[in-house]
């Protein structure tokens, strides 16, 4: 495993940019898989400015997002949709008709989360995977406890990622219960995965995510089994790691 511990967010935007921008000029058309959360917004601000300077082309890219919100129309304001929208879609030259984002509002939600599935095989798989880390070591919402092989399902939110998230809405109440996520097995299909963690709150979860033993108790360990997976992490969100990583 590749782990790169840089000294601020910019420099976590910067070096991830870097790893997939790379990439994309290697493969056309190509598949990205992105995340939400307030993590790949340095990421998201790289591919504009790089977008805007000529230096990435998003016209033949597609993508995919590892969840969302059960219930929460993709116009509300706390839907992944719209966070993508506003956080990168709206500012790239995408065609928005190559975004996926899972349905949240389907009548059917095993169905269309089986659709999910079937997309992603039919275009040849992700590419590149983006992730971020909760502070309980979820991926996408497999919350502890997923399995190391769950593919994209309807899932319950625990009560510490309830409370994570409630910062983002006015009531407690209005936090959704219940989300839409790429499996564990899903994302481990992905060639290559970068998981990105800033900030102090993620120390515990990324040192037991890193260096801990394989269990679903963490589901971001369950990417220790990855071929090409590297970590992007803050030194402020490393502080819990011991072995010797590459520093940027
Ligand atoms: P955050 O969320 O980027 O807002 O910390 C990460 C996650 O829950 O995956």
């Amino acid at each position: 495993m590749r782990v790169i511990i840089v000294t601020d967010k910019n420099q976590m935007g910067r070096v991830s940019a870097d790893l997939i921008v790379s990439d994309m000029k290697r493969k056309c058309p190509y598949t990205l898989g992105l995340a939400t959360g307030s993590t790949p917004v340095p990421l998201y601000k790289e591919f504009i400015r790089r977008n805007h300077e000529g230096q990435i082309d998003f016209a033949t890219v597609m993508t995919f997002n590892l969840d969302e919100y059960v219930g929460l129309e993709p116009t509300h304001d706390q839907s992944y949709r719209y966070f993508m929208n506003k956080e990168l879609f709206d500012h790239v030259n995408i065609s928005k008709k190559l975004t996926h984002v899972p349905d949240g509002r389907a009548r059917d939600v095993a169905a269309s989360a089986d659709a999910y599935e079937a997309q992603i095989r039919d275009v040849g798989g992700i590419d590149y995977q983006v992730l971020g880390i909760g502070s309980n070591g979820h991926i996408g919402f497999n919350e502890p406890g997923s399995s190391l092989s769950s593919r994209t399902r309807k899932v319950r939110l625990t009560q510490n990622t309830i409370r994570d998230n409630s910062r983002f809405f006015a009531r407690k109440e209005d936090v959704p219960t219940e989300a839409v996520t790429m499996g564990i097995g899903t994302i481990l299909e992905s060639r290559k995965v970068v998981l990105l963690a800033s900030g102090a709150n993620k120390v515990e979860a990324i040192a037991k995510a890193v260096e801990g033993p394989v269990t679903a108790t963490v589901p971001a360990s369950a990417l220790q089994m990855h071929p090409h997976v590297t970590w992007v992490v803050t030194r402020d969100a490393a502080t819990g790691l011991r072995l010797e990583w590459e520093q940027a």
